[in-house]
């Protein structure tokens, strides 16, 4: 098995997870409940057979993790569960406080190190190299010499994650520029789901620091979120206050934000013991101390910023492409599990429960001729979208994610959608021939942006993580998914 990756094997949107991992592995609690969660948080549009597999096979997973070595975090002997947005019982795994993914990722990475398994990294991959339908390998570049090679192999795997850097404020680290999603549709696979993108509601909104993630946790363990006066507003957006399904919270945020002027609310967690806060989120304690803001005692500068994509290389359940011997799993793959909108921490159960299926599918698999999966309902015929004609600025990372965020983010119009697709598509055919890391990583981003903004812009309606301002409520004959193939 050879692993290719543009940068360093561990970094990836994994290792910055904080609130942690969902399993059904608590006295009160059952994989049916789990199930009844994630499809409530999907608004419609989850798949149940993957949602079954995901919410039945997470407590495997958990036992294989704490056999790799995970530490998860205890309490008087017992895997200690958090509680997180829309989820109706505690049931969310942690270790190290709020640096699960930290774990999971390091634990993995050296494991792959010891078994012998050849690790390339630095090596950008540029193309799904084809033998007429069937993937049969990869072309990569080497980010620092850029040359060029080939790679073949009986099975393509995509696991490159998301596409958080289309937007200007982003949790996601700077890899995630949607690589695997754009080779694929440029190869021919099917993508789904592209125009649902799941906004965070709180990340850290400091002058000078980072966008940095404030884990849902801390409002699962009693943080509430206040306006610049100080008043707690939740609750008079939504019964659960605090822990509503996570566009509420972002969009409620929003509207406090439009009302006062300023870009940020307050999470507040002063009321908790500080040893508490401390212990339980000790990087959130640190990176805010480390700029000024201690959080036992301080409220903290919070806004909403790009997280997740729900949308992606459309799969089965066993991670199956709509092209022969390509696979994808995790954030780049649309297995069908979070619908409009992710249930919290169900990300790295899905990446869990489906790469093994991945790979106990692609051990004992032959080399497959034709697709497995199939037919596709709803591909989608781009010439619906009108294009306006207007004055072209040029391309540019920052042009790019300030368009998305501005017209593609939290709140959509049809005006909004209509410039953007205008200007994605115009940017789309005019991008020069990428040439290192940087050029492809645009090119690959300008891909996934534009087939996000199309999307949203055929959906004429609200739904999930997906809110258009034309379009309030959702819609029954809009209860289906809108897929992307290159003819
Ligand atoms: C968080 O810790 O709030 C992020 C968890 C997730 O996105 O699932």
């Amino acid at each position: 098995m050879l692993i290719l990756t543009k940068g360093s094997i561990d970094e990836c949107n994994t290792k910055y997870a904080q609130g942690g991992i969902a399993a059904a592995i608590g006295r009160d609690d059952s994989p049916g409940l789990h199930y009844e969660d994630t499809m409530t948080a999907g608004a419609g549009l989850c798949d149940p057979e993957a949602v079954r597999i995901l919410t039945e096979e997470a407590p495997a997973r958990i036992t294989d993790l704490i056999r790799f070595g995970v530490p998860f975090d205890t309490n008087e002997g017992e895997v200690a569960l958090a509680r997180e947005a829309a989820h109706s019982v505690n049931r969310i795994l942690h270790a190290g406080g709020d640096a699960t993914g930290e774990h999971i990722e390091l634990t993995l990475a050296s494991l792959a190190r010891l078994r012998n398994i050849s690790i390339l990294e630095y090596a950008q991959a540029t193309r799904i190299l084809m033998d007429g339908v069937a993937a049969r390998g990869i072309e990569a570049m080497d980010t620092r010499t850029h040359t060029t090679l080939e790679y073949e192999g009986r099975h393509v795997i995509l696991a490159s994650g998301g596409a958080g850097r289309l937007f200007t404020l982003t949790t996601n680290p700077e890899v995630t520029t949607g690589d695997g999603i754009a080779l694929a549709y440029q190869a021919g696979a099917a993508l789904s789901d592209m125009e649902f993108f799941q906004f965070h509601p709180t990340a850290l909104r400091l002058p000078g620091a980072a966008v940095f993630l404030i884990s849902e946790a801390v409002r699962g363990e009693g943080g509430v979120l206040r306006n610049n006066k100080g008043e707690r507003f939740m609750l008079d957006y939504h019964p659960q206050g605090e822990l509503a399904p996570r566009d509420v919270v972002a969009r409620s945020i929003v509207d406090q934000m439009q009302r006062s002027g300023e870009d940020h609310v307050y999470l507040d967690i002063t009321h908790l013991p500080s040893q508490l806060v401390s212990a339980r989120f000790p990087q959130i304690y640190r990176f805010c101390l480390q700029h000024g803001v201690d959080i036992t005692r301080d409220r903290i500068p919070v806004a909403p910023a790009a997280h997740y994509m729900m949308g992606g290389v459309k799969t089965n359940v066993w991670g199956e492409t709509t092209i022969p011997n390509l696979y994808a799993c995790g954030e780049c793959a649309c297995t069908g599990v979070h619908g409009a909108n992710r249930l919290a921490s169900n990300s790295l159960m899905e990446v869990l429960v489906f790469g093994h299926r991945v790979v106990e599918r692609t051990v004992a698999a032959p080399r497959a001729a034709a697709p497995v999966l199939g037919p596709l309902d709803g591909v989608v015929d781009f010439a619906r979208c009108p294009e306006p004609s207007l004055e072209l600025p040029g391309l540019s990372l920052a042009r790019l994610q300030g368009l998305l965020w501005g017209e593609v983010g939290i709140l959509r119009t049809g005006a909004g959608l209509q410039k953007a697709v205008g200007v994605l598509r115009r940017w789309d055919t005019t991008i020069g021939p990428p040439s290192d890391r940087s050029t492809h990583e645009l090119a690959n981003l300008l891909t996934v942006g534009r087939l996000m903004a199309e999307a949203a812009l055929i959906r004429e309606e609200s739904r999930g993580a997906h809110y258009r301002t034309d379009f309030t409520e959702p819609r029954d004959d809009w209860r289906h998914h809108i897929v992307f193939a290159k003819g």
